[in-house]
């Protein structure tokens, strides 16, 4: 059995999908959700389908071994960042290199970097007058947005678009591929 630990921080739409896509899979599985927001609904989501939640501050993220400790418990082979807001520290990088990946709302290297996240992502491209956005996954490293790219997917970016209905079309790519991706990436290990 190859285990898949998600990482999120907030509502956990792309979480749900992973786990769901795994769900009747033999031989991969989603072993735990971790979160560094306590009031986040991704957690109600995990509950939910039965799978196991760990919750965690700055200080044990950054300071400790606790998530390390409970990622090796759970025989972790890949990370899945879905939505989480906090740079990998060093330790989980050393473990799991190669091992972790993120998705990005957007078609990096453009509108990435610390502050864009979200529907702040969103903003930015209209804002740019852009043609097109889309979805990037890619391998995570110790800066924001920054390592080797995996998977890209776009759509079109109307005049008529705002952050709310872009963000939309967004999520259904990160819906239909993201799952996908990390099933490949899994298969490979
Ligand atoms: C997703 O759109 C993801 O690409 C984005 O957060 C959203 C989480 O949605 N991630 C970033 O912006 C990371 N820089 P979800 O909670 O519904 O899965």
């Amino acid at each position: 059995m190859k285990n898949i630990a998600i990482f999120a921080s907030g509502n956990g739409t792309n979480a749900e999908r992973i786990i769901k896509h795994f769900i009747n899979n033999e031989s991969i599985s989603v072993s735990g959700i971790y979160s560094n927001n306590e009031n986040a609904f991704v957690l109600t989501r995990a509950k939910n389908l039965n799978v196991p939640t760990m919750v965690f501050n700055r200080k044990m993220f950054y300071e400790s071994e606790v998530v390390v400790d409970q990622l090796k418990k759970d025989k972790t082979d890949l990370i899945v960042l879905a939505g989480f807001l906090w740079l990998v520290p060093g330790n989980i990088l050393k473990m799991y290199k190669n091992r972790i990946v993120n998705i990005h709302p957007a078609l990096l290297p453009k509108y990435g970097g610390k502050g864009m996240y979200g529907s702040r992502v969103h903003e930015a491209v209209i804002e740019a007058g852009e043609k097109e956005s889309g979805i990037t996954i890619h391998y995570v490293n110790e800066k924001y947005d920054d390592g080797k790219i995996i998977f890209q997917a776009k759509c079109t970016v109307n005049k008529d678009d705002t952050p709310e209905s872009l963000a939309s079309k967004i999520h259904k790519l990160e819906h239909r591929h993201y799952p996908e991706v990390i099933e490949k990436i899994v298969m490979s290990l």
